[in-house]
């Protein structure tokens, strides 16, 4: 896909994101019954950076991959289908960043849990640009830079010993 194509196929999700909460719904919506009335925003507030990713990352392996496993496949899990969070064509409760937050944040279908008091909003943002990280390229927003400084106060505790 070239990149004149990739950017046009963002936007477009991006607009009909936009247009979707500026008609006050949460479409495609289907029964993520637990977050009805929440208002969520459309994109994802936090910059797409490796650092956000990272911060991500560790949120999903404490967090998700018990169920969703370790690549985010859900395929060694027999008892029930998590879903295969690299594939969004398979997800039923929408792709948009708004969504992925309030599946995340306030639980989907039956089985998905909500997490609404084990992580923070930035968390459940950094989350986000984790799933698109493992998930295909033309779902995931633009890379943008670090910021010069200061360094993100999260990045120093991980540095910590
Ligand atoms: C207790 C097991 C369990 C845990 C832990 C869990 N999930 Fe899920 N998750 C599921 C199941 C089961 C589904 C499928 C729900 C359905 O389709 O009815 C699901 C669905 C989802 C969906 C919706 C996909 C779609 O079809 O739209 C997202 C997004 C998601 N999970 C993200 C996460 C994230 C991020 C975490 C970690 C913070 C997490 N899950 C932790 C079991 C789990």
């Amino acid at each position: 896909m070239t990149v004149a194509t990739r950017a046009l196929r963002v936007a477009t999700s991006l607009s009909l994101g936009l247009a979707a909460a500026a008609a006050g719904q949460s479409e495609p919506s289907a029964s993520a019954d637990q977050a009805d009335g929440q208002p969520v925003a459309a994109v994802n507030p936090t910059p797409y950076t490796p650092a956000a990713e990272k911060r991500g990352r560790t949120h999903y392996l404490r967090h998700c991959q018990i169920c969703h496993g370790f690549d985010g496949r859900a395929l060694e899990n027999i008892d029930f289908e998590a879903t295969d969070l690299t594939d969004p064509e398979r997800w039923r409760f929408g792709t948009s960043d708004g969504e992925l937050f309030r599946s995340t944040k306030f639980g989907a279908g039956l089985d998905m849990p909500p997490f609404e008091a084990e992580l923070d909003d930035e968390e459940v943002w950094d989350l986000v640009h984790y799933l698109r990280s493992i998930g295909p390229e033309e779902y995931r927003p633009a890379a943008q830079p670090e910021p010069a400084s200061p360094p993100a106060a999260d990045d120093r505790e991980e540095n910590r010993p």
